[in-house]
């Protein structure tokens, strides 16, 4: 995600061009403004877009044949002017770096120059919004005159609100329908501001429209005589959006080390906010290390400055370690470095947000493993209350606390747009799931830090002569887990080796009594006896985990937690209808009976394995022959080399 920026016009729009060549010069100079539109198809949003880039084309195109005509008088004029260059030039200037798929739709008028974000209407329109929204000033909410503020009004004035936008259109669109009625148009415009007063915008105008046939989008409309104010594109024109990311302390998140040669180390990037110059002091956010600009390096040739939204490229005095992710900032005002912070997330996926599991957070260069530590409440749209939640379903708001894997270098969204915002990734399907805005670091994470022990797992292990490892064991409910789990480990325990079995029933007696059989609570289930299995492999045992485990992210979760080559995944494949059959603890009888809910494998997933490194069939087979299985794969890893290295001795 990235900022909006806007350049200061140094386009005067008094000043008429006497040429077409002046006039598209002009064009060239003019201030940008992005903006987006919030709406579903029905609301009109795409007419209105539509009738946008036709009118200002058509206006845009009546200037440009006035003045040919005008310079054909005159004689200066020689070549015919391609109309289609400026749209294309501006198409040029185009957001780069966005994941998410949002066309931006470009187009000009004497005065601006505009991109909006084209979002479409569809279900998944929360994640689209927000991607347009984070790199727009100004949003355009449509109203259906007919209908009034809807929940989705509100939704998404609030995801407007979150994402820094602070200028709204508040466009009550299909006046014609309501007979243009001014009333309707007070009353929506009074409800209107009633609900937003909350939300922190800056200027909110309300524009009586008929996006279909044109009153006030581009034209003032005789049928609305009631209105005497702007039409939409004057005040598209016109409206102020005091962006002032130059003022602010400087930020450059690195992009990347330009190390074409010994002689030269740079760093490239985009400079977020605040501006830099030649022989300025600059830390390393992350460390601390100082160091000054020694130059500033562009397209063009080196620079005595830069300013926020200039991609460039740094040469510091000093040799500073600086990798991608880091930010070179003032030593003035520094960002804060922490692992724990709280943001307000949107989540935009079919599949719910769970607290416990692990995602991608990316940050405008950074990325690391994040999860939601705490969902501390949902944001009630209607109301901006409060809400308890456990999960946070496609659309929510919520304000959660989260953790990283490794610490972040960031800012407060309300600070900076730039260095406040991130997005969540999963890690199966990869899609962008949510939209993050930091609130604030946790400051809990300052006081608590890592005990330095002088045993550690190579001692441990080496006494009891064993590599440590965990053995994995996915599958259904009966399918056989703990059977061949606890047939393995008296093998095991037989042959000299130091082991321990966490099983799902049992630990679920103790530990983990707090949790059912809801998704939310079969992540944490998986987190804690991942994290325990993890500390159980530190002290050196071969630790057989049997838990149902059904989502692959969880599992992925807990293999990426142990050391490289240490985990097994063993998925004990009984297919649903012998694990019905077999239904050793009679749950399935009841499952089926409809006493038991989110029963695995019923009404609750399981996502088989794809690449576990032992695939048991178990049809048909013993324990015996499934734990010989496990052997024989075992004897082929170095794990069991070592286990069954019985010569050695201790
Ligand atoms: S997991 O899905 O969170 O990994 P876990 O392995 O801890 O599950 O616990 C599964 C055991 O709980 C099953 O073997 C079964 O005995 C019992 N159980 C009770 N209710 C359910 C249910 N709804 N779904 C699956 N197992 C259940």
């Amino acid at each position: 995600m990235r900022l909006a920026r806007i350049e200061t016009p140094v386009f005067d729009p008094n000043h008429e061009a006497e040429t077409v060549q002046d006039y598209l010069a002009q064009q060239e100079r003019k201030s940008f403004l992005r903006f987006l539109t919030c709406g579903s198809v029905d609301d009109g949003k795409s007419t209105l877009i539509g009738r946008l880039l036709s009118d200002t084309r058509q206006i845009f195109e009546d200037q440009i044949a006035a003045l040919e005509s005008d310079s054909r008088k005159h004689g200066t004029t020689g070549d015919e002017i391609d109309y289609a260059l400026l749209v294309d030039g501006l198409e040029a200037e185009r957001e780069q770096g966005i994941t998410i798929d949002v066309a931006y739709r470009f187009f000009s008028t004497a005065k601006r120059k505009f991109i909006v974000a084209d979002t479409p209407g569809h279900e998944q329109y929360t994640r689209n919004m927000a991607t347009g929204a984070s790199t727009s000033d100004l949003a355009i909410v449509l109203v259906d005159a007919r209908q009034g503020v809807l929940r989705q009004t509100r939704r998404h004035s609030i995801i407007a609100s979150l994402l820094g936008i602070r200028h709204i259109v508040v466009a009550i669109n299909k006046i014609d329908l309501v007979g243009f009625d001014q009333a309707v148009f007070d009353r929506i415009s009074a409800e209107y501001a009633a609900f937003a007063g909350e939300l922190g915008f800056r200027s909110t105008a309300f524009i009586p429209m008929s996006a279909r046939y044109g009153d006030n989008v581009t034209k003032r409309s005789e049928n609305t005589a009631w209105y005497s104010g702007p039409t939409l594109l004057e005040h598209l024109e016109n409206v102020v959006v005091d962006d002032t990311e130059t003022d602010k302390p400087f930020r450059f998140p690195v992009q990347y080390v330009n190390r074409p040669n010994l002689d030269f180390r740079g760093f490239a990037g985009t400079v977020a906010s605040g501006s830099i110059r030649q022989g300025d002091a600059v830390v390393a956010a992350k460390s601390g290390k100082p160091s000054r600009i020694r130059r500033i390096v562009a397209q063009g040739g080196d620079l005595a400055e830069a300013v926020a939204g200039e991609a460039v490229t740094l040469v510091l005095e000093d040799e500073i370690e600086v990798s991608r992710g880091n930010m070179l900032v003032t030593p003035d005002s520094r960002p804060h470095v922490a692992d724990q912070f709280s943001a307000n997330i949107v989540w935009f996926d079919e599949k719910a947000l769970l607290p416990g599991r692990t995602y991608i957070l990316r940050t405008e260069t950074d990325q690391v493993s994040a999860t939601v530590t705490e969902l501390k409440h949902k944001i009630d749209i209607n109301d901006f209350g409060k809400e308890p939640a456990r999960s946070l379903d496609m659309n929510e708001v919520a304000v959660c606390n989260l953790s990283t894997q490794a610490p972040l270098a960031f800012d407060s969204f309300a600070d900076n747009r730039t260095t406040g915002a991130f997005i969540l990734i999963d890690r199966i399907s990869n899609n962008t799931v949510g939209a993050g805005m930091i609130i604030h670091p946790l400051r809990r994470a300052d006081n608590i830090h890592w005990q330095s022990l002088d045993i550690g797992k190579k001692a441990r292990a080496d006494l009891k002569n064993q590599k440590p490892a965990v053995l994995w064991f996915t599958g259904l409910s009966g399918s056989g887990k703990s059977t061949i789990a606890n047939l393995l480990e008296r093998k095991l325990h037989a042959a000299g080796r130091h082991t321990y079995v966490l099983d799902g029933d049992n630990i679920r007696h103790a530990l983990n009594r707090d949790l059912g059989f809801t998704d939310q609570d079969r992540v944490e289930n998986i987190r804690r006896v991942a994290e325990v299995a993890k500390l159980m492999a530190d002290a050196g045992l071969i630790v057989i985990v049997s838990f149902i485990s059904p989502f692959r992210a969880e599992r992925q979760m807990a293999r990426e937690l142990m050391a490289k080559d240490e985990f097994v995944e063993v998925f004990v494949d009984t297919p649903l209808e012998e694990c019905v059959r077999r239904d050793p603890k009679g749950l399935y009888a009841r499952a089926l009976a409809g006493q038991i809910r989110n029963f695995t494998g019923l009404d609750s997933p399981y996502e088989a394995p794809e690449n576990a490194e032992i695939h048991l069939h178990t049809v048909g087979k013993t324990p015996e022959e499934m734990v010989d299985a496990i052997e024989d794969w075992l004897t082929n890893d170095e794990i069991a080399e070592r286990q069954y290295d019985d010569g050695g001795g201790i």
